[in-house]
């Protein structure tokens, strides 16, 4: 019987090898998210007996440290008949999920029936799916310069690219000159436009678009409609957390329907504290039948090609959560619980930020803020030394209260203030 040569294997073969197997874009990858790598360098310095205020990660953890999970939601999951949840889901996603999620996301505008949507891996699932389901190989997605990193990740991924533009105006408000002026230029430069918001709590700034900015990001959008297709996704994944009084923005999406492509990134991690489970939705509004097919086509057909289909215990649950009124105010009342554990903590930096005169975005609640600093390396430096860990973008440092204990804020903000003083000291200045 001919036997298989493992000659290579067995002679423990350890010169290069005969070919470069990635391609040349992939081999320069760093797989290590930066801020799952400070994560790791902070837990690593509390095992070894440090006293360690660990901001950089995005989960709500109560003041003990444990991850917040909302116990309705677990025990929704536990119900889930087994074999439907070891049964593959539809390509598109269970139908209760997302009629669940369609109502979730407009309900109270009457625009339910104008809209389609498939189940994604969270709702960084559905950023994917729009990057490539509205933009050619080659194109930029628009978005604001201070970003949530992964759409970077993503459109390079993809093949795309990221365009930006200032984050905020001289009076730190929503920079609605700016983008209007960017997304002229991408229009210009490739004939469409897709836009990446992330409102309310954006990550990783905390800012939340009040009514007057939404208004003029919707007027902005419609006035440069006529210049070429343009596509918004508004990407809610702190949908829930963000300010009682907060924009409407469902009903501007709405208004906007008629003459923008309408897409909401919907998804379960934060809303059901289930990060894990990977539910998720991309929601898009279209007033016309034959749209809506379209749509319905173009988007199962990329969950096909890219992770055939998702979670189906997760999408069972969350569909039963939606569609039972006493189980989801049940689920409404312990999220409520947790938006006031991180509320206690927004008061508190607020206050207490304030005081010390550090500069940061209007912040009405989410789980991230930013402080301004000429030097983000040198202020987390700083930091680390003192044993917090932030997370350096650039011009700022990003701060997880999510994961912070108001008793801790104290010290967060001693650290900031001196933080953000060295690197003002050690900054070229201005002539
Ligand atoms: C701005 C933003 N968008 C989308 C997501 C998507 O999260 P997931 O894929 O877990 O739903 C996150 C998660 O951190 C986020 O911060």
């Amino acid at each position: 019987m001919a036997s298989l040569s493992s000659a290579p294997f067995e002679s423990g073969m350890t010169s290069a090898a005969p070919h470069e197997f990635l391609t040349p874009s992939a081999k320069s990858r760093a797989g290590d998210d930066p801020i799952f790598a400070l994560n790791a360098e902070a837990s690593r310095r509390a095992k070894a007996g440090e006293r360690i205020l660990n901001a950089t990660l995005g989960a709500l953890t109560d003041d003990a440290g444990l991850l917040v999970t909302l116990p309705a939601v677990c025990e929704a999951l536990r119900r889930v008949d087994e074999r439907r949840a070891a049964a593959y889901a539809p390509i598109a996603g269970e139908a209760s999920f997302l009629s669940g999620v369609i109502a979730d996301v407009f309900s109270g505008t009457g625009a339910e029936s104008k809209a389609i949507g498939v189940a994604t891996p969270g709702g960084t699932g559905a950023l994917n799916l729009a990057a490539v389901s509205f933009l050619d190989p080659g194109m930029s997605l628009l978005s604001s310069h201070f970003y949530w990193g992964p759409y970077e990740t993503i459109a390079a991924h993809t093949g795309r690219k990221l365009a930006t533009f200032p984050t905020f105006d001289e009076r730190g408000r929503f920079h609605v000159q700016a983008f209007s002026e960017a997304l002229q230029r991408v229009l210009a430069r490739q004939g469409r436009a897709l836009v990446f918001l992330n409102t309310p709590c954006h990550n990783p700034t905390g800012y939340s678009l009040d009514a007057t900015e939404l208004e003029q990001t919707a007027a902005v959008l419609r006035e440069k409609s006529a210049l070429g297709p343009i596509i918004l996704l508004l990407d809610t994944a702190y949908a829930s957390f963000g300010p009682k009084s907060g924009a409407a923005w469902n009903r501007t999406l709405v208004e906007l329907s008629d003459s923008v492509q309408v897409l909401v990134a919907w998804s379960g991690s934060k809303a059901f504290a289930q990060y894990g489970a990977r539910i998720g939705a991309l929601v898009a509004l279209a007033p016309q039948e034959q749209r809506r097919r379209e749509l319905q086509g173009a988007l199962s057909f990329a969950c096909r090609g890219t992770w055939s289909n998702c979670n189906h215990a997760g999408m069972l649950a969350v569909a039963e959560i939606l569609a039972n009124p006493s189980l989801k105010a049940r689920v409404d009342a312990e999220r409520e619980r947790a938006i006031r554990l991180l509320n206690e903590r927004v008061q508190a930096f607020n206050e207490q930020a304030q005081a010390k005169g550090l500069k940061y975005p209007r912040y009405e609640g989410g789980f991230f803020v930013t402080v301004f600093t000429p030097d983000a390396e040198r202020t987390s430096k700083s930091m680390q030394a003192e044993g917090v860990f932030v997370v350096p973008l650039k011009g700022a440092v990003r701060i997880a209260l999510c994961s912070t204990p108001a008793s801790e804020v104290p010290r967060l903000v001693a650290a900031l203030e001196s933080g953000v003083r060295l690197a003002e000291l050690s900054a070229p200045q201005a002539s």
